[in-house]
């Protein structure tokens, strides 16, 4: 039986969507500045760095900076920690988009790396793009109102949530649940692992640079675990519903591929009532945090009913 919609006020839900436009627009000011420029005969790798980091929402960024100002940092010392966050993104995104692994040939709107350059190009984007986050964070120490201790905490929790015991081994995971059947812990594990993860650092990541008590980074962090497992849930179910033009990205292709999804587990009203159940948890953290209430309810909404 489903269950009355949670209830977020719309002002709510607008302030987050101008927010998310204006980080948008903040953060492509700055993250152009961590691609080196190599010159011939090399030069193709930043035109395909270039390439892929244009477009996409930049959800993961305003999360970072929105977590710094909860705790008083203000928005903008967060800033290369947040351009860190969609340099990685970006990259996981052109590897699974390679034939090896999605075999997806749009992105963003258009043609994603390895079909507008080549599938070493692509991969060497990815991998020159992972660096450029480390380098990203690796700069948040220049900013004076943030200590070097912190930067380090985020730089050494970065590497576990993105790495093998998170994204990465989640991708892993992603393909070989393409080889067996449907299977619940399976499902939970890659949809934890491939993005809940990159969420939940995302949010601890500005609260521990504005130096936030251990038992609110804990808070934050749960909160951005919710909020990545709802993002995923609702990404399986727009790949059901939704189309390639509203998309950016083609669709039915998780059944095609035989995905571990949601919606192949449960059907699409199972999953939808999965999703209402992560905004739920989500809400219910949102509303521990010490401040910023209507801006993390009003993102939970936002992902909750997202139509892109
Ligand atoms: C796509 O993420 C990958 C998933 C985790 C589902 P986004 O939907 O945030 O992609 P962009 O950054 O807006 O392109
Ligand atoms: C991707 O999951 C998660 C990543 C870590 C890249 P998907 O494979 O479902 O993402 P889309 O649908 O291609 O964006
Ligand atoms: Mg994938
Ligand atoms: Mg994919
Ligand atoms: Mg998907």
């Amino acid at each position: 039986m489903s269950r009355e919609a949670i209830s977020i006020s719309d002002d709510s839900v607008a302030l987050v969507k101008r927010l998310l436009s204006e980080t948008a627009r903040r953060v492509d000011e700055h993250l152009l500045q961590y691609l080196p420029e190599v010159g011939q005969p090399a030069q193709q790798v930043t035109e395909a760095m270039r390439h892929s980091l244009t477009g996409g929402k930049r959800i993961r960024p305003m999360v970072v900076l929105q977590s710094a100002g909860t705790f008083g940092l203000s928005a903008d010392a967060a800033m290369p920690t947040a351009c860190g966050f969609e340099l990685l993104h970006t990259a996981t995104l052109i590897h699974d988009d390679l034939p090896a692994i999605d075999d997806s040939s749009l992105r963003r709107a258009r043609p994603s790396c390895h079909a507008a350059f080549d599938e070493a190009t692509a991969i060497l984007a990815g991998d020159a793009l992972i660096i450029a986050a480390y380098d990203a964070l690796a700069t948040q120490a220049q900013i004076e109102a943030v200590a070097p201790g912190a930067v380090l905490q985020v730089i050494a929790e970065f590497g576990a949530y993105a790495g093998a015991g998170g994204v990465i081994g989640g991708e892993l995971a992603d393909i070989h649940g393409e080889t067996v059947g449907t299977d619940r812990e399976l499902l939970e594990y890659i949809h934890l692992n491939k993005t809940a993860k990159l969420f939940e650092a995302a949010t601890r990541a500005g609260a521990i640079l504005a130096e936030a008590p251990g038992e609110h980074i804990e808070i934050i962090g749960s909160y951005g675990r919710s909020l990545g497992l709802l993002f995923q849930v609702t990404d399986d179910i727009l790949d059901v519903t939704s189309s390639a033009e509203a998309l950016g990205k083609p669709t039915g292709a998780d059944e095609q591929a035989g995905k571990q999804t949601y919606p192949a587990l449960v059907g699409l009203d199972g999953a939808r009532q999965h999703a209402r159940d992560l905004a739920e948890q989500a809400v219910v953290l949102a509303d521990r945090l010490p401040a910023n209430h209507p801006f993390w309810r009003g993102l939970v909404k936002l992902v909750l009913d997202r139509q892109a």
